[in-house]
C-alpha cells in the first residue's frame, strides 16, 4: 500500500524511523511529510534515509518531482497516517485548516485517514480535543492509541502515541480483513419515524438511530456501498454513505422502495412508528378548539419490512435479503425472545432478525451498547454482544454476509 505517514512535533516523533522501517518491511510505500516543529524531534536525514524519499515539509519550495506537490502526494497515497498526531493538528484537521505542508497534503488527501495521537494526558483530556477527535472519527479517521503509560513531561497517563510495533499491527489487522461486501450494496435505515399530527406536533420513539448509524459504518468497513434511509437522528450522518432522508414511516417505505431494487442486502434498523394520524391538520390545531380532552384516532403506518418480505415471496426473487430489528420485553428470559424474534421472522418473511430484550441492561434505545440474538430463518441463532452497538454491528454484519443468500449470489451490476 502507499502510504503517507504525517509527522507532527510530539515527542513520540523520534519513533518515526523505526515506525518507516516497520511499515516498508510490511511491505508498503512510505512517504513522509512534517511539520516543522516535527523536525525539531526527529532527523530529516533518518526519515529519507529509512523512507529513500524527499521528506516534504515546506509549501513553497522548488519542485522535488513534477506537478503540484501536496495535490499529487495526496493522490498518490492510499492511506494517510499521522504519527505522532498532536492536538494541534487533531484540531487544525478536525477544523480544515491547511496552514502548512502537512495539513495542506491532508485537507487534499482523499485516502482513509489514521491518527496516532501523542500528547500529554491534559491536552488529550481535554474537552476541545475530545470534541476534535469525535468529529474526525465521525467523519471516518480511524484511531491507534494512545496508550497510558510514562509520557514526556514525567507524567503517567493517558496520551502516548501508541509503538511503531502496534500501529503496523494495527493497520495489517485491519486491511487484511476480507472485505466480504465488496461489490454490494447494503440499504440500511436508522432513526426515529415522526408521524406528524399537525403543523407542530408529531407522535414519535426515542431512538438515536445509533444503532443504525453502526451497522451502516460496519457495512461500509466491509466494503459495501450503503445507502441510509435515514428518519430524525442525535448522531451525525456518517461519511461515506448515500443519505437519504425519510422524516414519517410513509415516507420511509417511499424512500426504501425507490433504492430497494438496488440493495442486495437491506438491514431495518429504525424505529419506525406503527401508528398514525390518518391525516396531518394543515395548521396548528389550538388547544381553545380542542378543549381539554384531545382524543386521537390513529391507524396502522405500512410495515415496510413485511412489505419487502412480501414483494420478495411474491416475485420469487431471492434478493435483496431482509434483515429486521426487533426491541422485545421479555423480561431477561432467553428463550421467550427467541420464540418472539421466530414468530416476527415469520410474520415479516424476512431472513434474520436481531432481537433484543429492551429489559435487559445494556441493550435497546439510546445506550452505547447492545446485546441480543441473531436468529436466521434456517435456525441458526447466534448471540451478540453485549458489546458497544458498533462492536454488535460488525458481528452482526460478518455474520449475515456469510449466509448463502449473500455469498451464493452475484453482486448486482
Ligand atoms: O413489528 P415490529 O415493529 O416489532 O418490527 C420491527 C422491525 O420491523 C424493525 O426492523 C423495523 O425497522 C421494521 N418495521 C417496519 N415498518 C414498520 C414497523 C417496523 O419496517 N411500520
Amino acid at each position: 500500500m502507499r502510504i503517507l505517514l504525517g509527522v507532527s512535533g510530539g515527542i513520540a516523533a523520534y519513533k518515526t524511523p523505526d515506525l518507516v522501517r516497520r511499515l516498508k518491511r510490511a511491505g508498503h510505500e512510505v512517504r513522509v511529510a512534517c511539520t516543522h516543529s516535527a523536525l525539531e524531534l526527529v532527523s530529516r536525514t533518518a526519515l529519507e534515509t529509512v523512507s529513500g524519499e524527499p521528506v516534504l515539509f515546506e509549501t513553497f519550495t522548488p519542485r522535488v518531482h513534477a506537478g503540484v506537490e501536496h495535490i499529487d502526494l495526496a493522490s498518490w497515497a492510499e492511506l494517510a497516517l499521522v504519527a505522532p498526531a498532536t492536538a494541534n493538528v487533531i484540531a487544525k484537521l478536525a477544523c480544515g485548516l491547511a496552514d502548512d505542508f502537512l495539513t495542506t497534503v491532508l485537507l487534499a488527501c482523499p485516502a482513509p485517514l489514521w491518527l496516532a495521537p501523542g500528547m500529554n494526558t491534559r491536552m488529550w483530556d481535554h474537552p476541545a480535543t475530545r470534541a476534535n477527535v469525535a468529529c474526525l472519527v465521525e467523519r471516518g479517521a480511524r484511531l491507534i492509541g494512545p496508550d497510558e503509560g510514562e509520557l514526556a513531561c514525567g507524567t503517567t497517563g493517558v496520551g502516548r502515541m501508541s509503538e511503531p510495533e502496534r500501529i503496523v499491527e494495527a493497520l495489517q489487522a485491519h486491511h487484511a480483513r476480507d472485505l466480504v461486501l465488496r461489490g454490494r450494496t447494503v440499504l440500511v435505515t436508522a432513526g426515529a419515524t415522526r408521524e406528524p399530527l399537525d403543523a407542530v406536533r408529531f407522535l414519535s420513539n426515542p431512538s438515536t438511530g445509533r444503532m443504525g448509524v453502526a451497522v451502516a459504518r460496519a457495512a461500509l468497513d466491509l466494503g459495501a456501498r450503503v445507502i441510509l434511509v435515514h428518519a430524525h437522528l442525535g448522531v451525525k450522518v456518517p461519511a461515506g454513505v448515500e443519505a437519504v432522508f425519510a422524516s414519517s414511516a410513509v415516507a420511509m417505505q417511499g424512500a426504501v422502495l425507490s433504492h430497494r431494487d438496488r440493495a442486495d442486502l437491506v438491514v431495518m434498523t429504525a424505529a419506525v412508528g406503527d401508528f398514525m394520524p390518518p391525516e396531518t391538520a394543515p395548521g396548528k390545531v389550538k388547544k381553545e378548539d380542542v378543549g381539554e380532552t384531545w382524543n386521537l384516532t390513529l391507524v396502522r403506518t405500512p410495515d415496510i419490512l413485511a412489505g419487502l418480505g412480501q414483494d420478495r415471496e411474491r416475485s420469487g426473487a431471492r434478493r435483496p435479503l431482509l434483515v429486521g430489528f426487533a426491541a422485545e420485553t421479555a423480561g431477561g428470559d432467553q428463550d421467550r425472545l427467541l420464540t418472539l424474534a421466530r414468530q416476527k421472522l415469520s410474520r415479516k418473511r424476512c431472513d434474520a432478525i436481531f432481537a433484543n430484550d429492551v429489559q435487559v441492561p445494556g441493550a435497546g434505545f439510546a445506550g452505547d451498547t447492545n446485546l441480543g440474538l441473531l436468529v436466521f430463518a434456517d435456525g441458526r441463532v447466534h448471540p451478540l454482544g453485549p458489546g458497544t452497538k458498533d462492536q454488535v454491528a460488525s458481528a452482526l454484519l460478518s455474520e449475515v454476509a456469510s449466509s448463502p443468500g449473500i455469498v451464493a449470489a452475484p453482486p448486482l451490476p
